[in-house]
């Protein structure tokens, strides 16, 4: 049922990105343009049971479209899994005349905003996660930093790599997603790409595969390794000791969180940010926004949740074929 909004509330919720800043930026801007009153809620649905919010101005907002992280913290929340956490949270928001609320995470933040609209606040989830794991868009904000950001270290461990012939294993964030880890693997021509949806846990293959490459001159060797698949430091362990090569395992780790976005992560979250506050103002609840075949969209929550998303087949064997 669609109401007439006055007061929205904006929070992130989950792993921070780049460009949540951007999106929280373009939300309060929208919506204070609109005549709506803004509050910041924060460290997530965690600060909301906690009763953490505050006015947020257009000049709240100054100085941050180029900060990575979340000026208004994040958190994970038990709590308002149970339906007790979620009819306490939609009582508080109801408390600070909150009648709407953007949601900047992922997949499990969006079932919290399903499950405030059931509880009578008009919400709409914005896709914020270095993961692009969210299946009704195509972009997520964060990726696009994250992954410049691996590619950029990958470039170096490869030079050290190359100087000392050896192999390295770099690991990327992504636990049960692997875009990260393909995404690097083309941009850094690497020669092997473990990603958790593709793992056939077939090391044999990989150890044959360096030692051909050794035999047609080749004097390193990348692989790129998902989260996921992780186990990296004993995998490099028995690669040596099967291949001869010198192995290094080289973790990332939460540098691909942060960092200033990049222009990409700055200009999708804007216009996220501000389609999500058009949402709320035309009534609309239990949506969330996303960019679909070269197009802004919203679907409905429980739409998007059940839509799939898998890694594309070309361009995995693209990776492959261009490894050699
Ligand atoms: P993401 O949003 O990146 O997928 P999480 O899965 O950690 O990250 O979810 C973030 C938060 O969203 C959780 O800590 C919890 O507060 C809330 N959440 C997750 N799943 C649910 C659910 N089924 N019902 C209500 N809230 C949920
Ligand atoms: O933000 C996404 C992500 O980096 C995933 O790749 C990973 O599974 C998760 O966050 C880990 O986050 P945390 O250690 O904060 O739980």
């Amino acid at each position: 049922m669609s109401k007439e909004i006055k007061t929205i509330g904006v929070l992130t919720s989950g792993g921070d990105a780049p460009g949540m800043n951007a999106a929280i930026r373009a939300v309060v801007r929208k919506s204070i343009a609109n005549g709506l009153k803004v509050k910041g809620i924060k460290k997530g649905y965690q600060g909301l049971l906690n009763e953490e919010i505050i006015d947020l101005e257009a000049h709240s907002v100054s100085d941050t479209i180029q900060r990575g992280g979340t000026i208004l913290g994040t958190a994970r929340c038990m709590e308002f899994k149970t339906p007790e956490g979620q009819a306490k949270g939609a009582e508080i928001c109801r408390k600070h005349g909150i009648d709407g609320i953007v949601v900047i995470g992922g997949d499990g933040s969006y079932k919290g905003a399903q499950a405030l609209a059931r509880n009578g606040i008009n919400t709409v989830g914005i896709p914020g996660t270095i993961d692009l794991d969210i299946a009704c868009t195509d972009y997520t904000i964060g990726f696009d930093t994250a992954v410049n950001t691996a590619m950029d270290a990958i470039d170096k461990v490869r030079d050290t790599s190359s100087s000392h012939e050896r192999c390295s294993i770099i690991e990327v964030m992504g636990r049960n997603a692997g875009y990260i880890a393909l995404w690097c693997g083309i941009a850094n021509g690497a020669e092997d790409i473990l990603l958790p949806e593709k793992y056939d846990y077939n090391e044999q293959r990989i150890i044959n595969s360096i030692i051909d490459s050794r035999k047609r001159g080749k004097t390193h060797h990348i692989i790129i390794n998902a989260e996921g698949v992780g186990h990296s430091v004993s995998m490099a362990r028995r690669i040596e000791a099967a291949t001869g090569m010198e192995t290094r395992a080289t973790i990332l780790g939460y540098m691909q969180r942060g960092g200033s976005p990049t222009a990409k992560d700055r200009v999708y979250a804007s216009i996220m940010g501000s389609y999500a506050a058009d949402i709320l103002l035309a009534g609309k609840s239990n949506r969330v926004v996303g960019y679909k075949n070269g197009h802004y969209q919203d679907f409905d929550i429980e739409e998007a949740l059940n839509m799939k998303k898998e890694i594309s087949e070309y361009e995995y064997e693209v990776s492959r074929l261009l490894s050699v």
